[in-house]
This record gives structure tokens, sequence and C-alpha cells, in this order.
């Protein structure tokens, strides 16, 4: 379907439940834990569909069980749209068949890319802000959206090096993408905190420039300090004070909209993991009014 043939996005989005409040990602480190605590603080379990697609056993089992307890939403890592290689055709399909399945709201994926003439990257790297690469990330955001035929969000990325004199203009080009390709935004809070710090620009400054309308979703996570102040991207410490009030201010302009804790790596006992989910719904509540959450 071409892009200006579309469904009215909100139609589609309809179709299914929406979550609201705070989610988990389904991590393997977490799940059995998770699945047989089947805490209420949890609105919606996040999963990568590259675990599960073409694959049985636990990851599978651990996602039909979630499935029965939550709303499943969906988040790639491999399906980025700065890639310049054309995408597996076989995978994009088999992606389908199970957004299908797990009856998905949205997929997202990251506005980056993984790779280059055939190497596998391992890592999100970010692309320059020019006019070039918003022609590139439009055709390629929309062949995905194509391909699954059903909603698509990308998401914003931290990154090491300068892209531009003003980093702003990362906000900026991500706004022309969502215009042009009529797309969704997984706002990740807490990348867009990293960035500031690391660049030095207001945070705040950076969401006020993003259409609240656009945004499906929000990723917050914690990240590495290093001795010479410069912040890392890991998911795994806690979330700073600085995240937690950054997301209260997003939330005051978007509305209610699912929030993913993102916890891969140094997972904490799941009564961490809990309390942190706690605090968020607690900045949750407070921001878009006690009966969103
Ligand atoms: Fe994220």
């Amino acid at each position: 379907m071409a892009a200006t043939e579309r469904v009215a996005p909100a139609d589609r989005i309809t179709m299914s439940t929406i979550p609201q409040g705070i989610g988990l990602g389904l991590r393997v480190d977490m799940a059995q834990a998770f699945l047989e605590a089947k805490p209420d603080d949890v609105a919606f379990v996040e999963v990568h569909p590259e675990n599960y697609v073409a694959r049985g056993g636990r990851y599978r089992q651990n996602l039909a069980r979630a499935q029965d307890l939550y709303p499943v939403l969906t988040h790639g890592l491999t399906t980025c749209f700065g890639q310049l290689e054309p995408f597996d055709a076989t995978y994009l399909a088999q992606l389908k068949r199970f957004l299908a399945d797990v009856d998905t709201p949205w997929h997202s994926d990251h506005l980056c890319f993984g790779g280059a003439g055939g190497a596998f990257a391992h890592d999100l790297l970010p692309i320059p802000f020019t006019d070039e690469a918003l022609d590139t990330v439009t055709q390629r955001f929309t062949e995905v959206r194509d391909a699954i035929d059903r909603e698509l969000a990308f998401e914003n990325v931290s990154y090491y090096a300068p892209m531009s004199a003003d980093p702003l203009d990362e906000a900026r080009f991500c706004v022309e993408v969502l215009e042009r390709a009529d797309a969704k935004l997984m706002l990740d809070v807490n990348n867009v905190f990293v960035n500031s710090r690391n660049f030095g620009f207001d945070p705040k400054a950076w969401i006020d420039l993003v259409p609240p309308e656009r945004v499906v979703q929000m990723h917050v996570a914690g990240h590495l300090v290093r001795d010479d102040g410069l912040r890392i991207d890991t998911h795994g410490e806690p979330i700073p004070e600085g995240v937690y009030e950054l997301l209260d201010y997003t939330l005051r302009r978007t509305g209610p909209r699912p929030v993913l804790l993102e916890r891969d790596n140094n997972i904490p006992s799941l009564g961490e993991l809990l309390a942190e989910v706690r605090r968020l719904n607690a900045i949750y509540r407070d921001a878009v009014g006690e009966e969103a959450a």
C-alpha cells in the first residue's frame, strides 16, 4: 500500500488494546520469576521478535505464558531504517506473521544502521542528519511498514560522536521523518537524556520539538557514567533521577503512553525491578492522572 493510501493510524491502532502504564522487557534472565509472580504493577511486556521468529523452546514457552497474562508489544533490533542493504524478504514475512500472532498494536525498530557491506556491527549506529539520509530512511521505513502491514514506529538512538554542530538537529531530523513517512515515534527518554549530557543540550528542548501526537510508546533505562563523564547507554544500571524527571516532563506533554523499563544487563532481582516499576507508576499517575494508569 502506498503511503498516501494508508488507513488512518488511529483507526488501525484501536484494533488492539493499547496498554497504559509501565511495562517490562521479557528477558530470559528474569522471565521465570516474573511469570510466576505475575505482578499487577506491570501493564505490559515488550519482546524482541528476533528472539522468537523461527525459534521454539524456552523462549516460545515464556512468550505463550506472557501472552496469557499481559498485552505484548514488540520492538525489533535488526530492521534498522538507516541500513542500505536490502531487507531480507523472508524475515519480513516471518515478522509479519509473528506480529499478527502476538497482536501488537504497533511494531518499532531503530533510526540507525547496524552494519554495512555485509558486516553486522551488533550495535545501533547513528546516521547523518542529511537530506540524503532523510530520503533513505523514509523509503526504508515505508518499505518495512508495507511489509508488516501494521503501524510502525522508529526509536531515537544514543550516539557518541557529534553528528551535527547543533545537537538539536537530531530532533529536527526525527520530526522530518515522522512527517514525511507519516510515522510514529518510540521515544527513548533515556537516549535523549544520555545524548543531552554527552553533547551539552537541554533535553526538554529536544522533547519540545517532537509532535506529541506522533509518540506511541516510550522507553526508560539506566546508563553508565564513566570516570571521564561520558554516559554510555548500557541498560545495565538503575534509572537516574534525571531520566525520571524527563519522563515526567514528557508524559505531561504527550498524555498517557505505555512506558517500558529497559533492563538488559546486570539484571537485578525481580524485587528491585518492581521497585523501579512502582516509582515509574507513581510518576505516570502523577503526570497523566490517576484514571489512566
Ligand atoms: Fe530503547
